[in-house]
C-alpha cells in the first residue's frame, strides 16, 4: 500500500465488477471513503469536546447508479443483495443489517433538504469490520459522497459528516458522535486532523512520522468491539448527568478543577476534562516538530480511559502494556473501546521488537493473536471515477 489512490482505486474496480455481475449494467461511478486511527481524544466528540484522527489507507468503496428501486449490494459474505422500494426510518428503517449503513445515508439526506432517489450500489470494503477502525463509517461516508453526486448537491464536508451522523444514529440507531464521520469526509494524507466538535472547525496538523524515524503501530486485537451493547450509551448518559449536575450544557465546558459528589461521574467528568487537556498538548507539541513527546499523553490517554472510563478490556490492556514494556514511546486503545484497536508509537527501529512482544502477551494469556500494521496518514473520501 504504497499509494492510497492507487489503493482505493484497485478497490474501486472490485466494487464497479461486482456491480456489472449483480446489476448486468455499467456504474455511473465509484467512490471511496476511509477508515480512521483516532491519535487522541477519545469519547470527547459527544462532549463537544476536542478529537485528533488521521485516516487510514482502509476503505470502504461503492459503485453506484441511479436506478428505479434500491438495491444494495455487497461483496462480503455470500455476496448478498438487499432491494427495497421505499427507506423507511427513522430508528427501525425497513432496511437492516449492513445494507441499514447504507439505506440510512440516503434516508438522512432526504431528511436534511438533499433529495435523492432509489440508486443501485455495489459496496466492497478492506476497512477491518469491527475492529473499531470506523468500517461503518467508512461505509456511510462513500455512501453520501456518491448520492451527493449523483443527484447534483454540493454539499459541504462538515456537513456532511452531521448527515452521516443522523444516518447512523437516527436510522442504524447507534448514539454515537461525529468522530468517525468527519475523520473519513475531512482528513487530508499525510495529516492529522484537529478538530473542535463543537463547531467542527479544523486545523490539519502536518504528520510525518517518517521523518522523525517513528513509527505508528495499530493492534487490531481481533476481540470485536460492542458499543452498540449499551456501555456506549451509558457513558454518554453519564456525561449528560455529569454536565446537567454542574450547570454546563456540555463536559467541554466543566472548569478544570470541577468535582461531583458521585465518585463514578466524577471519574468521566475527569476523563473528559483531562482528556481534552491532552488533545490540546498533542496538538501543539505536533505543531512544533516535538512527535516523540506525545507518547506519554498517548499513555495517558489509556490510563484515563481504562480507570476512570472503563472502556478498555483484557485485550486493549493486554497490547498497550506489552508495547510499553518493549519500549514504546506512548500506546493508547483507539475508537470507543471495549475491543477493537490500540495504537503504539515507537522508535522505526524497534517496530519488530514491540510487534512481537504484543503478539507474544496475547499468546501468554490465551488471547487471540492481534494483527498488526503499520498506520500512514491516508487521503479523506474521494470520487475515484
Ligand atoms: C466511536 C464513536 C465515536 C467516538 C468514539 C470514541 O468510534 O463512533 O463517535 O465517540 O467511539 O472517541
Amino acid at each position: 500500500m504504497t499509494n492510497t489512490d492507487t489503493h482505493a482505486a484497485a478497490l474501486a474496480e472490485t466494487a464497479a465488477a461486482a456491480f456489472r455481475s449483480t446489476f448486468g449494467t455499467e456504474p455511473e461511478g465509484l467512490w471511496a471513503a476511509p477508515g480512521r486511527v483516532n491519535l487522541i481524544g477519545e469519547h470527547t466528540d459527544y462532549n463537544d469536546g476536542f478529537v485528533m484522527p488521521f485516516a487510514l489507507p482502509f476503505y470502504a468503496v461503492v459503485a453506484a447508479a441511479k436506478a428505479d428501486e434500491w438495491s444494495f449490494h455487497s461483496t462480503y459474505g455470500e455476496g448478498e443483495t438487499v432491494r427495497a422500494q421505499d427507506l423507511g426510518g427513522p430508528t427501525g428503517g425497513t432496511v437492516d443489517g449492513w445494507a441499514g449503513y447504507l439505506a440510512g445515508v440516503a434516508w438522512a439526506l432526504n431528511e436534511s433538504g438533499y433529495p435523492v432517489g432509489p440508486t443501485r450500489f455495489a459496496l466492497h470494503s478492506d476497512v477491518p469490520v469491527g475492529g473499531g477502525l470506523s468500517s461503518s463509517a467508512a461505509i456511510e461516508c462513500a455512501v453520501l459522497i456518491a448520492l451527493a453526486d449523483l443527484y447534483g448537491h454540493d454539499i459541504d464536508r462538515a456537513e456532511a459528516a452531521r448527515i452521516a451522523q443522523k444516518a447512523e444514529n437516527e436510522y442504524v440507531g447507534a448514539p454515537t458522535g461525529v468522530l468517525d464521520q468527519s475523520a473519513s469526509l475531512l482528513c487530508e494524507a499525510g495529516h492529522v486532523m484537529f478538530m473542535d466538535c463543537r463547531d467542527l472547525s479544523r486545523e490539519q496538523v502536518p504528520f510525518d512520522l517518517a521523518a522523525a524515524d517513528l513509527t505508528m503501530l495499530v493492534i487490531d486485537t481481533q476481540a470485536p468491539h460492542r458499543h452498540a451493547d449499551g456501555e456506549y450509551a451509558a457513558r454518554r448518559a453519564d456525561c449528560e448527568e455529569a454536565a446537567r449536575q454542574l450547570g454546563v450544557p456540555f463536559l467541554r465546558d466543566a472548569p478544570k478543577h470541577a468535582k461531583l459528589d458521585d465518585e463514578r461521574l466524577n471519574r468521566r467528568m475527569r476523563h473528559i476534562i483531562t482528556e481534552n487537556e491532552r488533545v490540546l498538548q498533542t496538538a501543539a507539541l505536533l505543531k512544533e516538530g516535538r512527535t516523540a513527546e506525545i507518547g506519554g499523553l498517548l499513555t495517558a490517554s489509556h490510563t484515563s480511559l481504562r480507570y476512570d472510563y472503563e472502556v478498555s478490556s483484557v485485550e486493549l490492556d493486554s497490547a498497550v502494556d506489552a508495547a510499553l514494556g518493549a519500549g514504546a514511546l506512548g500506546a493508547r486503545m483507539t475508537g470507543g473501546g471495549f475491543g477493537g484497536s490500540a495504537i503504539a508509537l515507537v522508535e522505526a527501529a524497534s517496530a519488530q521488537k514491540v510487534e512481537a512482544a504484543v503478539v507474544d502477551a496475547a499468546a501468554q494469556a490465551g488471547l487471540p493473536t492481534p494483527r498488526v500494521f503499520t498506520a500512514r496518514a491516508a487521503a479523506g473520501a474521494h470520487r475515484v471515477r
